[in-house]
C-alpha cells in the first residue's frame, strides 16, 4: 500500500487526537494478570493492537473491539508457547512475557521483532526477570522463561528501558512482597500502565519517576481504564502543521507530556497557543535553525519524534544539529528524504547536520519505520509536487486513520490499494492540478 500525497498546502482546522499506541500495548499485555474482563477505552484502532490482539487470541483471550473500546477476559490459558510467526513483526509481544509468567509460571516466545532501528536487545528484560527468580533458555530463534522462584526485591535496570520497565512492573504486580524498580523509563505510557495496574488493586507508588515500588498481590482484578492520548501523534500533527505554514488546533492533548518539542517549536519562531487541553500551532515562514536536537529519554526530546522534526529543520534558515541518542538506525530515512532534495552531512549513524532551508520536491519515497514514516508524510505534505511513499504499512502500525485525518484538515493525501489505483490517481491528481492552474476550484481528493 501507498500514499499519494500532492503537497504544498498548509494543514488548517483542528484535529482530535487518538489514544497512546505504546500506552495501550503494554496495558492490553496486563490484562492478562487477571482472569476477569477489562475494559479498555480510547484504544487507537491502528495495525499493532490488531497484532496484539492477535497474539492474545492464540494464548486464549476473548475479546471485543468497537468504537475504540477493547473489552477482554482471559479466564484460561490455552498454550504457553507464541511462535515466531506471531512476533516478528511486532517487538511489543515480549511484552506478554511478565504477566504470562504470573498467570502460567511458563513461556516460550520466539525473539521478538519490529522496526529495524539499529542494535536493539533484550538484556534488560532478561536480567530483571532473573532478579526476580526466572530461569532463562535463549536458543537460537526463541527464548524459554520459567518462573521457579518468585521473589520480589530490589531490580536495578541495567538501562533505562521502556518496555523492560512495563515488563518488570507486571511480574512484580504478581509476586507477592515488595519490589523496588531502580533506573524505572517515566514516560508516560509507562504511568499510564501503573494508573491501570492500581485500579487493578496493585499498590504502587513512584510512577513517571526513576523508582517504583510494587506491592506484588495475587489477587489482581480486572478494570475499566482509559488510554492516554499520544503525546507521538500531537507532536506529529503538531510538527505538519508548522511545516506547512499552517493553523492547526490540536484536541485532548496533555501539554506537559512534550515541554521539549514545545521549547524547540518556539525556538524555531513557530507560534504556540494553550488552551486547557489544546494547542493551536501556527506555522511562520521564516524558521530559524536549532544549532543543537539531542534526543533522550523522556522528559528529554523524544526519539520518536526526531525524524518528523528533522523534515521541518530542512525548512529552517542555518544549520541544525541532530544527535540521535538511543538508536543508530534512526537516521536512516535522511537518504529518502535527499531524494526529494534535503540536504545534509551525515556525520555517523547517530549524528547528521541539516542545511537549510532545502526545497523539497516530490519523489517516490519509502517509509522505512514508524516514526521515519510519520516524517516521509510531512515532507510530501510541503514538498512542490507529488510524493509517492510505499511501505505505508509502517504508518499504520501507529498512527490512527493518518490519511483521513490529515484529509480534514485540507491535505491532498490518498491510500492506494493498487498499481492501476496509484495511474488512476496520478490522472485524476493531473487534470486537478491543472484546473486549480487555471483557476477552478474543484473537491477532488479533499
Ligand atoms: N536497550 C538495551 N537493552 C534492552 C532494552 C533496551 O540495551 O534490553 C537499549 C536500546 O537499545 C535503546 C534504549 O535501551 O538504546 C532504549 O530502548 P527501550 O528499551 O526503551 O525501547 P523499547 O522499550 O524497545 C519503546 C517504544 C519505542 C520507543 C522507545 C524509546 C514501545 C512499545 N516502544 O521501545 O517506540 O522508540 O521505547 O522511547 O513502547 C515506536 O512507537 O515507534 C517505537 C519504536
Amino acid at each position: 500500500m501507498r500514499f499519494l500525497v500532492n503537497g504544498g498546502r498548509p494543514l488548517r482546522g483542528s484535529v482530535d487526537i487518538s489514544g497512546s499506541k505504546n500506552a495501550a500495548l503494554p496495558i492490553l499485555a496486563a490484562t492478562l494478570l487477571s482472569k476477569e474482563e477489562s475494559v479498555l477505552t480510547n484504544v487507537p484502532d491502528i495495525r499493532d493492537i490488531h497484532k496484539m490482539l492477535e497474539i492474545m487470541e492464540h494464548l486464549g483471550s476473548q475479546f471485543s473491539f468497537e468504537n475504540n473500546t477493547i473489552r477482554i477476559q482471559t479466564e484460561s490459558i490455552k498454550t504457553t508457547e507464541i511462535p515466531l510467526g506471531l512476533v516478528k513483526t511486532m517487538r511489543a509481544s515480549i511484552l506478554l512475557v511478565g504477566p504470562m509468567l504470573i498467570r502460567t509460571g511458563h513461556i516460550r516466545i520466539g525473539f521478538p521483532g519490529g522496526c529495524v532501528l539499529g542494535k536493539r536487545p533484550i538484556d534488560t528484560h532478561l536480567d530483571a526477570f532473573r532478579a526476580l527468580g526466572t530461569d532463562i533458555t535463549e536458543e537460537e530463534e526463541y527464548i524459554d522463561f520459567k518462573l521457579q522462584s518468585p521473589q520480589a526485591g530490589k531490580v536495578v535496570l541495567k538501562e533505562i528501558s521502556v518496555t523492560a520497565t512495563e515488563n518488570i512492573l507486571m511480574l512484580a504486580a504478581g509476586i507477592p512482597g515488595d519490589t523496588e524498580i531502580r533506573l524505572a523509563a517515566q514516560e508516560p505510557h509507562v504511568a499510564d500502565l501503573c494508573e491501570y495496574l492500581k485500579s487493578c488493586g496493585v499498590e504502587l507508588s513512584g510512577e513517571g519517576t526513576h523508582v517504583v515500588k510494587v506491592k506484588g498481590t495475587p489477587a489482581i482484578h480486572g478494570a475499566e481504564h482509559r488510554i492516554i492520548a499520544d503525546y507521538l501523534e500531537v507532536g506529529t500533527f503538531a510538527i505538519a502543521a508548522a511545516a506547512t505554514q499552517g493553523d492547526v488546533t490540536l484536541q485532548g492533548i496533555r501539554m506537559h507530556d512534550l515541554d521539549a518539542l514545545w521549547q524547540k517549536l518556539e525556538e524555531m519562531g513557530v507560534i504556540l497557543d494553550f488552551g486547557q487541553s489544546s494547542v493551536r500551532v501556527r506555522g511562520v515562514k521564516q524558521m530559524a535553525p536549532i544549532a543543537k536536537l539531542d534526543t533522550g529519554i523522556f522528559p528529554k526530546f523524544p526519539t520518536d519524534l526526531q525524524a518528523p522534526f528533522v523534515v521541518l529543520l530542512t525548512q529552517a534558515h542555518g544549520v541544525s544539529k541532530v544527535f540521535e541518542t538511543l538508536f543508530e538506525g534512526r537516521l536512516n530515512y535522511l537518504f529518502e528524504l535527499e531524494k526529494m532534495g534535503a540536504r545534509f552531512e551525515f556525520l555517523n549513524p547517530h549524528q547528521a547536520i541539516i542545511l537549510g532551508p532545502s526545497e523539497l520536491k516530490g519523489a517516490p519515497i519509502a517509509s522505512c519505520d514508524i516514526r521515519a514514516g510519520a516524517g516521509m508524510v510531512v515532507a510530501a505534505l510541503m514538498a512542490e509536487g507529488e510524493t509517492e511513499i510505499s511501505s505505508i504499512n509502517y504508518i499504520d502500525r501507529g498512527y490512527e486513520r493518518l490519511d483521513e485525518k490529515l484529509r480534514h484538515l485540507g491535505a491532498n493525501i490518498v491510500r492506494m490499494q493498487s498499481e492501476q489505483d496509484i495511474e488512476a490517481q496520478q490522472r485524476s491528481l493531473a487534470s486537478f492540478a491543472a484546473k486549480e492552474k487555471s483557476g477552478v476550484s474543484s473537491e477532488v481528493n479533499r
